[in-house]
Parts: structure tokens; C-alpha cells; sequence
């Protein structure tokens, strides 16, 4: 069996709203998660000997049983019966960690598709994607990425049509010294906004239906003008975190941008642009201010694919 290597995009939320509370104690999600040209690469060996090994160039990544990567391998190989299956997995880490941006579920998917492919199992998407969502709930946008509403805890999904030939690009900053729990964050949220919490499912889908009918979703297929984005995260994580206070008054600086937001549970914020040429003055124009406050900055383009094997 021949090595083989996946991508793992990044994603940014362009929408996350928290509706309520879930019977498995999960928060209820309305959100447009979007893939984005920064991303992981796994390269991934076969073995024979049943163990899954994990090797990183971040030391400060947890390589043990507690990373997605291995979790998922460990699923996969669980539900093929076949213990005996192993694997040695590289992982070229590039997407900031503990960032809101996903790369630890994006790494997990990844390790899924490879893996499956390189052991031969043959599970199908479906089947894929229900391990997916046991994992994590980021995971199951994360296998076929792109532009997609995502509702439940973030499992079910609902795809939209590739951007349009124009989409926007992003200038990305982080501090690297800062990193966010998203446990904490949606713990954080329920303590301030639980009482205001919608509590129906039929509550629950106005939202949905609302959210699939918003201006947000013309100005992505590039046919209206960007809205301002919402986060409800963001509301309850800016003013815990110096970092990101600083950085959203930075991105709010940069001329022509179109909207400017934090991703996920934080503490990374993106500001959107008509194109990367934009991103990269804005990037420009920013540098100093930026390094003075310690950040890490990235220019990037909307990706329209999740997780895939690299020729
Ligand atoms: O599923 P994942 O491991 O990404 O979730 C991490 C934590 O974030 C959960 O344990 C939970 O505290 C919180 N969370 C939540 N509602 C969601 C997703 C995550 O409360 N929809």
C-alpha cells in the first residue's frame, strides 16, 4: 500500500448563532461555516502492527490518544473490525491552534478520508460522516467543507452554491500567545444569555429558515452587499479577551473591507475583502500596528472544498 497525503483546510464562521440548549446539553447552532486556503497537510504510512503513531512539527500539539487525528483513526479502525490496522501519520501543522478555525476537527476529518482510503475500507460519505459528527461537531462540515449552513451542533448540514467567480478574501490574524476553550466559551455564553435562550424547536427552525433566507447568503453568491457578519460568541468572548478587543479594533482600521468578525469560539478574527490584492494592503498597511501587539497575520482566499487527498 503507497503513501498517501490530505489536505486539511481551515474554516471561518461567517455566521454562529446560538438559538438554545440541546437535550445532550450541546448548544442548538444556526451557522455559515466557510472553507479557507490555509490548511494542514497529513501524510499518512500504512502499518501492519496496529498502532497508530502521530508526529508533529508543533511540539506544543498533544500527538497522544486525545488528538482528533488519532481519535478518528482509532474509530475507523474500530468499526472495520480489522485491529491489526496501523498507521504513521505526519501532520504539517499550519492552521493556528486552538484558533476557532477548526484545525484540530479538519485534521480529524482528514485522518478519516485518508485513512479509509489508505486501509481500503471502503466506508461511504454517510457512514463517514456520522463517525464524524461522534467525534467532533465541527467535523462533518469539515469532510466536504465549501459554503454550507450548518445546523444541530453543527452536524447538519445544509450545502450552498460554490462562491461566486469573485469571492472575497480574507486578511486573518491571531496571537499566537492566546488561545480560547471553546467549552468555555459556550459555557461562558449560557451563563450570560441562558435566559435568553429560545427554548421550541419550532423557535428554532424560524431561525433556521430565517438564516437560509438572509441577506448574508446573496452578498456569498457575490449578488448583494456584505451585511455585518454575527457571531454570538464573539459578544460574550471580546470583552474577556484583551487580544481580541485589540486585533477587531486593528481589522476595523483596514480600508475597503467588506465585514470583520471572530471566528468560531475565538480568538481569531478575519476581516472580509473583494480580493487577495485588497487583503494584502490591508495586510500591508497594517504590519506594524499588528506586530507591535505580537500578532500573526495570514492572507488567504474562501476555499470551495473540506478535506482532500493531495495527488
Ligand atoms: O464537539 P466539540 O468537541 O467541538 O465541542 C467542544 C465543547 O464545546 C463541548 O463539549 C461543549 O461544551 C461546547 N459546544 C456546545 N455546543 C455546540 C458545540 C460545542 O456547547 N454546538
Amino acid at each position: 500500500m503507497a503513501d498517501l497525503c490530505v489536505r486539511a483546510p481551515a474554516k471561518i464562521n461567517l455566521h454562529l448563532e446560538v438559538l438554545g440548549l440541546r437535550p445532550d446539553g450541546f448548544h442548538e447552532l444556526a451557522m455559515v461555516m466557510q472553507s479557507i486556503d490555509l490548511a494542514d497537510t497529513l501524510r499518512l504510512r500504512p502499518t501492519a502492527d496496529g498502532q497508530i503513531s502521530l508526529q508533529c512539527d508543533r511540539s506544543d500539539l498533544p500527538t497522544d490518544g486525545s488528538n482528533l487525528i488519532v481519535k478518528a483513526g482509532e474509530m475507523l479502525r474500530a468499526r472495520s473490525g480489522f485491529s491489526e490496522l496501523g498507521a504513521e501519520i505526519v501532520l504539517e501543522k499550519r492552521i493556528p491552534i486552538g484558533a476557532g478555525l477548526a484545525g484540530g476537527s479538519s485534521n480529524g476529518a482528514a485522518a478519516l478520508v485518508g485513512l479509509n482510503t489508505l486501509w481500503g475500507l471502503g466506508f461511504r460519505s454517510q457512514e463517514l460522516h456520522s463517525m464524524a459528527a461522534e467525534l467532533g461537531s465541527d467535523m462533518p462540515f469539515c469532510l466536504d467543507g465549501g459554503t454550507q449552513l450548518c445546523f444541530g451542533r453543527g452536524e447538519r448540514l445544509e450545502a450552498l452554491p460554490p462562491n461566486a467567480d469573485e469571492s472575497p478574501a480574507l486578511l486573518l490574524v491571531k496571537h499566537p500567545a492566546v488561545s480560547v476553550s471553546t467549552p468555555w466559551a459556550y459555557g461562558l455564553c449560557k451563563q450570560l444569555r441562558g435566559d435568553f435562550y429560545l427554548e421550541s424547536e419550532a423557535d428554532f427552525e424560524q431561525r433556521r429558515q430565517a438564516l437560509r433566507q438572509a441577506p448574508l447568503l446573496q452578498a456569498i453568491m457575490g449578488k448583494a452587499a456584505w451585511p455585518p457578519l454575527r457571531n454570538d460568541l464573539q459578544g460574550v468572548v471580546e470583552p474577556e479577551v484583551e487580544t481580541v478587543r485589540q486585533a477587531l479594533d486593528l481589522l476595523r482600521q483596514a480600508e475597503h473591507t467588506l465585514a470583520v468578525a471572530m471566528s468560531g469560539s475565538g480568538p481569531s478574527l478575519f476581516a472580509l475583502f473583494t480580493s487577495l490584492v485588497q487583503a494584502r494592503c490591508a495586510h500591508e498597511a497594517l504590519a506594524e500596528r499588528l506586530a507591535q501587539g505580537g500578532f500573526e497575520a495570514w492572507c488567504c482566499g474562501f476555499s470551495d472544498r473540506g478535506v482532500s487527498l493531495i495527488p
